[in-house]
């Protein structure tokens, strides 16, 4: 059985840690519904690792009052199943009562300018959220590695949270090093994601408004006419699409979530919409 309590996944990574040195620790944190984009995460850690752990914790300070943390799945021996197929020597799943012993934590991480932009000015709280837990996780984990290296793996898909785990690494001194992963998409194009499994038929195939756009948005950068025009007819395809709402696309470089200055550095295009009633993300190198 790899569903292990705190303590003895801190015992368990100690024994797998055993009296070697020089070794290295790859990290990948979920919210479990593990897909393919997790088994990517996992895989990588695998191949770059000695030792991988997976947490699966659904974090209720990351979601919003009316967002899903009720309904949110939880598959808890799928994922124990994905995760061993995939390599993982230890499941760290803590309880709510674990993590924040009496519900709440009176110490927050604050996720600063960048955590109230783009999906943060639409999920107040949100990134704080995120960032606490991660930290707790990382101040968990660390001393438990005996001196190897902590890598650990986000995927781009959360294109802002990756940045922020980045700032927070470096602002706080973590002694772990973030390890980005390519965005995993479904044939057709569309980010996986555990919230896509909301999605009804219909929903599944509007939602590939999103992931089209983006291309487009990418074809015509490269070939030198992205205009704000075409960013606002982008903006209008997206919108148009029957049970489709836009929230935010926007073209930025992704070391600052600001417009893009000058054509040296990554050019990003997010997205983020609501398709029925599903929020979902995604966002694409255009340059
Ligand atoms: P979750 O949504 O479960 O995602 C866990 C990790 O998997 C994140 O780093 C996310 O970017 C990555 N991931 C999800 N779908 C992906 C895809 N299609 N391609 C590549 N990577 C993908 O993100 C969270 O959980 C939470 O906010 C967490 C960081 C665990 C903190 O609670």
């Amino acid at each position: 059985e790899m569903l292990l309590a705190r303590t003895s996944a801190a015992s368990q990574l100690n024994a797998q840690m055993g009296s070697k040195k020089q070794l290295t620790v790859g990290y990948v944190a979920t919210m479990g519904a593990l897909h393919e984009g997790h088994a990517t995460l996992i895989r990588r850690a695998r191949e770059q690792n000695d030792v991988v752990v997976l947490s699966i914790f659904v974090n209720p300070l990351q979601f919003g009052p009316n967002e899903d943390f009720d309904l949110y799945p939880r598959t808890l021996e799928a994922d124990a199943a994905l995760a061993a197929e995939a390599g993982v020597d230890v499941i760290f799943a803590p309880t709510v009562e674990e993590m924040y012993p009496g519900g709440q934590p009176r110490i927050t991480v604050s996720s600063g300018e960048l955590g109230h932009l783009f999906e943060g000015k639409t999920r107040p709280g949100h990134f704080d959220g995120a960032l606490t837990v991660i930290n707790k996780f990382f101040n968990i984990l660390k001393p438990l590695t005996e001196g190897a290296t902590l890598n650990a793996y986000f995927g781009q898909k959360d294109a802002q949270q990756l940045a922020l785990m980045q700032r927070m690494v470096t602002d706080f001194n973590h002694d772990v090093v973030i390890k980005p992963v390519p965005i995993v998409r479904a044939d057709d194009g569309l980010a996986l994601s555990s919230r896509n499994q909301y999605l009804t038929p219909e929903d599944r195939e509007a939602a590939l408004v999103l992931s089209r756009t983006l291309a487009h948005l990418r074809e015509k950068y490269i070939t030198g006419v992205l205009t704000d025009t075409a960013v606002d007819e982008a903006r209008e395809a997206i919108n148009s699409t029957p049970g489709v709402r836009l929230d935010y696309l926007e073209v930025i470089d992704p070391a600052t979530f600001q417009a893009p200055v000058d054509d040296q550095g990554r050019v990003l295009a997010l997205v983020a919409a609501y398709v029925g009633n599903t929020r979902l993300i995604d966002n694409m190198d255009i340059n």
